[in-house]
C-alpha cells in the first residue's frame, strides 16, 4: 500500500483515541500513536510516565509491544498526535524503535507531509550493522 492509498484519517482517530488513554500526572502533554502492520492489522500506544520521571515510556514504546504480543510484522504506516489531536514528530529515540520494526521505507505522517522514515533518521543504526 502506497501512502496514497493509505486511510491516514482513519489511522489519526486510532492514535487520537489512544492519546485519551495517556497517563501523564508528570508532564501533562498526553501523546497517541498509531501504526499500520503489514498483515494489515493496526497497532496503537499512549506514553505512559512514572513517578520516576526517566521511566517514563513513550507512547511507541507501548506501539511496538502491541505489535509483538499480537504477532508481530512488519510497521507500514504510521502516525503521532499530540493532546489536541494535532500531528506530532515522534522523538528520536522513538524514530529509532521504529527503525527497527518499520525499516527506512516506513511512512511517517508528519506536520511537514508525509515522509519516509530515512528522511527522519538518515544513516540509521540497524540490526544489519550488528552482523558487520
Ligand atoms: N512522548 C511520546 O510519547 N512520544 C514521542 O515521540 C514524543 C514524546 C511523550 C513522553 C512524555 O511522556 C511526554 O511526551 C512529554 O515529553
Amino acid at each position: 500500500m502506497t501512502a496514497a492509498d493509505a486511510d491516514w484519517e482513519a489511522l489519526r482517530t486510532v492514535a487520537r483515541e489512544a492519546m485519551t488513554h495517556a497517563y501523564v500526572p508528570y508532564s501533562g502533554y498526553r501523546v497517541g500513536v498509531a501504526a499500520l502492520v503489514d498483515d494489515g492489522r493496526t497497532v496503537s500506544g499512549c506514553n505512559v510516565e512514572n513517578a520516576s520521571y526517566g521511566l517514563g515510556l513513550c507512547a511507541e514504546c507501548g506501539m511496538v509491544s502491541e505489535l509483538h504480543r499480537t504477532g508481530g510484522g512488519r510497521l507500514t504506516h504510521f502516525t503521532c498526535v499530540d493532546g489536541n489531536g494535532d500531528i506530532l514528530v515522534p522523538c528520536g529515540r522513538c524514530r529509532q524503535l521504529l527503525h527497527e520494526f518499520g525499516g527506512p521505507d516506513l511512512l511517517l505522517e508528519t506536520p511537514a507531509g508525509i515522509v519516509p522514515l530515512s528522511e527522519m533518521l538518515p544513516q540509521a543504526f540497524g540490526p544489519e550493522h550488528l552482523t558487520q
